[in-house]
């Protein structure tokens, strides 16, 4: 989703503010635009399109400055257009303003100073901050930033900067990510730390409610009561080495070949001195899973599939009660939940807007909360009470893959935690169960070494316009994400079904050459499948089938299969989706389509 930088310091703003903002290109967007103080006044440029248009826009007009604020937008309330692009002015151009988020009341604020004669230029909701701020202010920026935020209600990550202050850029937040970068005779804002990497690994993480005030050399926050508050500096562990391609071609294909190393370490880094699960950042003690009568599982897109699967390991190997809601759904449901109900939030970002206000709802209605995340420092993780962090590394492609199955790992590894804290799980079984969860990287080695047959298959498919992806049981979930993959990247049109429910309509669809991707995986579901296949073969589809080695079954009913190597029902899910994620990667890679940026998409969706 949208992405800001801002820079005071010695260098020429510009430069760290496009090099940061380029870096946030992952997060999707359709527009950038920046703004300088060059010591007189406030100079913007923005653009519709690709941060490249806007590079070839700044060579002919150069901004120099030493303090400024860049952001790149993906468009909300209007569309992508030069006019509607951050940053944002008010009338004589004094100030600039970016933002991230949505201002939920700004129709009334715009009517209001519509009244008063003020001119709006753009769509957006973020122009009514850049002109209140300028109704409000008489000398003191800070109070007219303060005065302004006592009038919008919604989220945002705002950086501001006005002609009068070339020596102070200003920052606040509020259920929108943003971070400040401290450096030495320089200081940065970022949404997302991967903008700051190159500069520095020291950051400030703000809370919502923060404002800050950054000089060259000074940092202060306060809260929205004008207090100053003192804030701990974090240490990057990162480098910007894991933020960038390292001769991949894209990040997507990185990151699913890194997902072997992710999940080893998700494991491995978990293990107490007696081989068994050991969770360090929560702590449900034996008690606390006592009192616990049910769980949901709450999440969006391919998280919320993770959760899917979560669902199962716990409900067989833990025998407790799950359900799975989609966050936006759950919010405005009324789910029965209470201090019996452990409330799991599954976030790669940990900044989800959706999943952020079904966890405070959640908090709300006094059930426990657990968030099971990949970045540090989230607002996800800030406020849930316990957390699970994936450690799967920055996932930059937009399409999740190693998030998505260091998730599935780590919901694994709470089911067999929490089945041997409730006695439903003697410890030979549990240990039996682990050492398997164990041998999934390198089951996923071996698919990934199958990627040439993989290539072959979506050479096949880069012409289809529609398919539709079937499985049982835990296949179901994995036939879900495989789908959810081939739209978001390669924009063919998938549905995914569980097997036998095709029958009950959309068999209708099935033409000859209609492709059907059959997950086989289960042994106790294979020769159910194996009659769902060929329900759809009798009909002309193209099958690519998918199960593990020895079903070799499959071959009189499917056109192509691909093996997951032998392993246990209840991970070959988890290995066989990497097939999944290769074909979508493969057929948008051959039609030449912007795989890591998919349109319309964005990597982080901090709006509702
Ligand atoms: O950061 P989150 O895990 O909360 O994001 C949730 C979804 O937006 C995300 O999984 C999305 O569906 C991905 N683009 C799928 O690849």
């Amino acid at each position: 989703m949208c992405g800001i930088v801002g820079y005071i310091g010695a260098r020429q703003a510009v430069e760290v503010i496009m090099d940061g903002l380029s870096r946030l290109e992952y997060r999707g967007y359709d527009s950038a635009g920046v703004a300088v103080n060059d010591g007189r006044e406030i100079v913007i440029e923005k653009k519709k399109g690709r941060l490249q248009l806007l590079e070839e826009e700044l060579k002919v007009k150069p901004l120099c400055g030493c303090m400024g604020i860049g952001h790149t937008r993906w468009a909300t309330h209007g569309e992508p257009s030069d006019a509607n692009s951050h940053p944002h002015s008010d009338e004589t151009c004094s100030l600039a303003v970016v933002h991230n988020g949505i201002i939920e009341n700004y129709l009334e604020i715009k009517s209001e100073l519509k009244k008063n004669g003020v001119v709006f230029k753009s769509e957006t909701d973020t122009e009514v901050v850049s002109h209140l701020i300028d109704f409000y202010y008489s000398g003191d920026l800070l109070d007219a930033v303060y005065k302004t935020l006592e009038r919008v209600r919604g989220a945002y990550a705002l950086g501001v900067i006005h002609k009068d202050r070339p020596d102070v850029l200003i920052a606040a937040r509020k259920d929108s990510p943003l971070v400040i970068g401290v450096g030495e005779g320089e200081n940065f804002i970022a949404s997302d730390i991967p903008a700051l990497l190159k500069y520095t690994k020291n950051v400030y993480l703000l809370e919502d409610g923060d404002v800050a005030v950054l000089t060259r050399d000074t940092i202060e926050v306060y809260d929205l009561q004008r207090k100053k508050v003192s804030k701990e500096l974090t240490e990057i562990t990162w480098d910007l080495e894991s933020a960038t391609k390292g001769g991949y071609p894209h990040f997507m294909i990185k990151e699913i070949y890194e997902q072997p190393h992710g999940i080893k370490e998700t494991i491995t880094r978990r293990l107490d001195e007696n081989g068994l699960v050991r969770f360090d950042d929560i702590k449900l003690t034996r008690e606390d899973l006592a009192e616990i009568e049910s769980i949901y599982i709450v999440a969006c897109g391919t998280a919320y599939h993770a959760g899917m699967v979560g669902r199962k390991a716990i409900e067989k190997i833990a025998r407790i009660k799950v359900e799975t809601d989609i966050s936006s759904e759950f919010r405005y449901d009324t789910p029965f939940i209470d201090e019996k109900t452990l409330v799991i939030l599954v976030s790669q970002s940990g900044e989800t807007l959706d999943t952020l206000a079904a966890l405070r709802e959640a908090k709300k209605r006094g059930a426990r909360t657990l968030a099971i995340t990949n970045v540090m420092g989230s607002s996800i993780a800030r406020e849930a009470e316990h957390v699970i962090y994936t450690w799967a590394g920055p996932e930059i492609s937009v399409a999740s893959t190693k998030a998505y199955t260091t998730q599935i790992t780590c919901l694994f590894m709470l089911a067999l935690d929490m089945a041997f804290k409730k006695d439903v799980l003697d410890l030979e079984s549990y240990r039996t169960l682990l050492e398997k969860l164990k041998e999934v990287p390198e089951k996923i080695e071996a698919v990934i070494e199958n990627e040439p047959q993989v290539r072959q298959i979506a050479d096949k498919l880069v012409n289809v316009e529609h398919g539709f992806f079937i499985g049982r049981g835990m296949d179901y979930c994995i036939a879900l994400e495989g789908s959810l993959k081939m739209k978001e990247i390669s924009y063919v049109h998938t549905e995914a079904f569980a097997a036998g429910e095709l029958k009950h309509g959309t068999i209708a669809l099935i033409e000859p050459g209609t492709p059907v991707i059959a997950l086989a995986t289960q042994q106790n579901l294979f020769e159910k499948s194996i009659s769902n296949i060929k329900e759809v073969k009798a009909r002309g589809a193209y099958v690519i089938g998918i199960t593990v080695e020895g079903n070799t079954l499959i071959e009189q009913v499917a056109d192509d299969v691909l093996y997951v190597p032998r392993v246990d029902d209840l991970f070959a899910g988890l290995v066989g989706v990497v097939y999944l994620q290769l074909l979508a990667y493969h057929v948008s890679a051959m039609k030449g389509l912007d795989v890591d940026k998919p349109r319309n998409l964005a990597k982080s969706v901090t709006v509702e």
